[in-house]
Order: structure tokens, then sequence, then C-alpha cells
């Protein structure tokens, strides 16, 4: 048997390529590219069958055991033409790592990472000429695994389908980079110890539906998630983790099986520790957050996503009050960082961590 860094991928291309649209006009994850990766999962028999086949609907049972209870992950990763022309993926291995962890939490078989990264080059290398170039714009990447089993019994499923689909893309906020507004919410929870916060699966993006409405009806961005128990200590927003800079500190809530283990995230704490900055990974309170808006040493607030990027934070409201954070502005060290990770993606500064793959 050939090992997963041999085993071929197979390629059909597509007979009626779509027409690509203008880089001026791309939203969030609303085109798809002309092809996808897809892969089979069957007891006894591994991952088999890997190949890039034109995009298409899935054929699926109504019984499939996804559609009723969700067994169902995914990451996102984007990969940005930058300089030179050349196409590079951002941290494709971590995400490959990230898609296993959220496999194990909903317990799935796990796929070999480098395959995985494997899949990301061959479907970005098929569809090369969808990757936008214009600043701002990258190709977003989405491994996806779901249960395939068609049964009503509520257990593990015993058969999987991967597949890999990607979607040009510009701004992931119709603020584009400018500050949003989030909300933190007192009504509603996401995730709590011991369940599945940290795993980037389905169900958490459905927990996550009725906080998000609400923030939006009350004319805010974006939700921001309080913890479970207390509803009291800082978790990460709808679709991002949050930072914030109180007095000289940087301080994140930390990855305590809750939240989500942004990659971004890590690549912008790696950062700041490159750059000296003093940074904490704590337990933070909403109080702690308002009190500092209130009196002044709440400097900046960001939060680090694939799709979000670096986005800034112009206010955060609480329980009927809202603090305006460095008057609503984009902060300085908002601002650096958002240049640092773009500089990176892009190819456009040095990469000395090695966080980028060309294709
Ligand atoms: C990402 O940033 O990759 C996300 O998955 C966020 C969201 C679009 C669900």
């Amino acid at each position: 048997m050939s090992s997963p860094t041999e085993t071929p991928i197979s390629v059909t291309r597509t007979r009626s390529p779509a027409q690509r649209p203008a880089d001026n006009t791309l939203a969030f994850g609303k085109v798809f590219t002309d092809h996808m990766f897809m892969m089979d999962y069957t007891e006894g028999k591994g991952w088999h069958d890997p190949r890039v086949v034109p995009y298409g609907p899935l054929t699926l049972d109504p019984a499939t055991s996804v559609l009723h209870y969700g067994q169902a992950i995914f990451d996102g990763l984007k990969a940005y033409r930058g300089e030179g022309g050349k196409i590079r993926l951002f941290r494709a291995q971590r995400h490959a790592e990230r898609l296993n962890k959220s496999a194990r939490a909903l317990c799935m078989p796990e796929l070999d990472a480098d395959l995985v990264r494997r899949s990301f080059e061959a479907i970005v290398g098929v569809d090369h000429e969808w990757v936008p170039s214009t600043p701002g714009t990258s190709l977003y990447i989405r491994p996806t695994i779901i249960a395939t089993d068609v049964m009503l019994g509520v257990h593990p499923s015993h058969s999987y389908t991967y597949f890999v689909i990607c979607s040009p893309v510009g701004a992931y906020y119709k603020e584009g980079v400018k500050p949003v507004r989030i909300l933190a919410s007192d009504n509603h929870v996401r995730a709590v110890k011991g369940g599945l916060g940290e795993a980037k699966t389905a169900a958490n993006y459905a927990a996550s539906l009725s906080g998000q409405a609400e923030a939006e009806r009350a004319g805010y961005t974006q939700v921001l998630w309080l913890d479970g128990v207390e509803r009291k200590w800082i978790d990460e927003v709808g679709t991002m983790n949050i930072m914030m800079q109180i007095g000289d500190e940087v301080i994140t809530p930390p990855l305590a099986g809750t939240i989500l283990d942004g990659v971004t995230r890590n690549s912008i704490l790696q950062l700041l520790r490159d750059w000296g900055h003093k940074v904490s990974e704590r337990k933070i309170s909403i109080d702690e957050v308002m009190e500092a808006g209130r009196n002044g040493t709440l400097k900046e607030m960001w939060g680090t996503g694939t799709a979000a990027v670096v986005s800034p934070v112009g206010e955060l409201g609480y329980k009927g009050e809202n603090i305006k954070i460095g008057n609503g502005q984009t902060g300085a060290l908002t601002q650096k960082l958002y240049d640092a990770i773009i500089g990176i993606q892009y190819g456009h500064s040095n990469d000395p961590h090695g966080w980028t793959s060309e294709v």
C-alpha cells in the first residue's frame, strides 16, 4: 500500500468552467471554484480514493447521519496570490493538524496530516486561476468531513466523506477592515468546558445563531461570547478570537477548552512576543473590560481569524452600556498587526517562522 505522502490523487477536470468573478465584486463565500477535492472513509479500508473532481452537489440519502446528528467538522485556511504572482498557503500544516483535533472531538477517524496538506495543494493547483490578486482578496479553502452512514441510531458513523471546496473572497465583514461593533451576550451561551467549544464543528455555529441574530438586531456586527457557566469571562467573538490592550498588557482568553485554537490567534501572539510586547493568555471578565473602557485604560481591541484576519473592534456593548474603543478608530497596534500578517501572507515581508508554503 502506498504511504499517504505518495498516494496518487486523481484529477477529473470540468468540461464547463465557470465565469470567474472580478476581484472587486468579491464578498465572502458566495462563489465557488470549478473543482473540489474528495476522499472517502470506509471502516476496514480507511481513507481512500483521493480525487479532484468538478465542483457539484453531493447526493445524500435523507437518513444520512450528518443531517440528523450533526457529526460534521470543517476548517478554513487561505491561499494568497502575492509577491511575484506566486500562490502561498498560510500555515497549511497547522490547519491540517487542527482538522484532526476536531475529528478526535467528534469521534471521527483522523486523516494523515500530510495527505490533508496535499489535498489543499492539489485543489489550489487545479483551480489556481481562481486565486484573486487584488490586495485584500484571497482564495478561502474549506476542508470538511461529514458522517455518511445511513441510519437513525445515535452513534459515531462508520463511513465519512472528506471534501475541500474553495471560494475566492474579499473581506468577511461588510465594514471591510474598518472597526466593527460587538455585543457581549448575556442571554445566550456558545460552549461549556467538556463540550465541543474548541472543535471546529457545525454544532458550535448552530449554537451561535440566535446570539448572533440578537446582536445583529441590536445593530452590532458580531456577538461576544461569555463563558457558559458564570456568564462572566470573555470567550470569543462569533467568527474570531478576541484580543485587547489594557494599559501596556495585551490580553486574550486562554485555550481552556471552550474557544477555538485559532491559527491567526497563534500567529498574532507570536508576532507580539517577537516584538517584545507583554502578552497574557489569561481569564478576563467582562466587568474588567468595561471598567477599563470607562477609565480609559482599554486602548485597543481586535479580533483574529482566518476569515476576519485582524479586525479592529470600535465599540463594545454590554447590558445596555456602550464603550467606544480608541474613539471607534483602528488602533496603531491593530493596524501594525494587520499589516504584518498580511505582509507575510502575501509574501511581501520576511516569513521568519516559515508559515507560508508555495503551491
Ligand atoms: C474562519 O475564519 O475560517 C472561520 O471559519 C470563520 C467563519 C467564516 C465560520
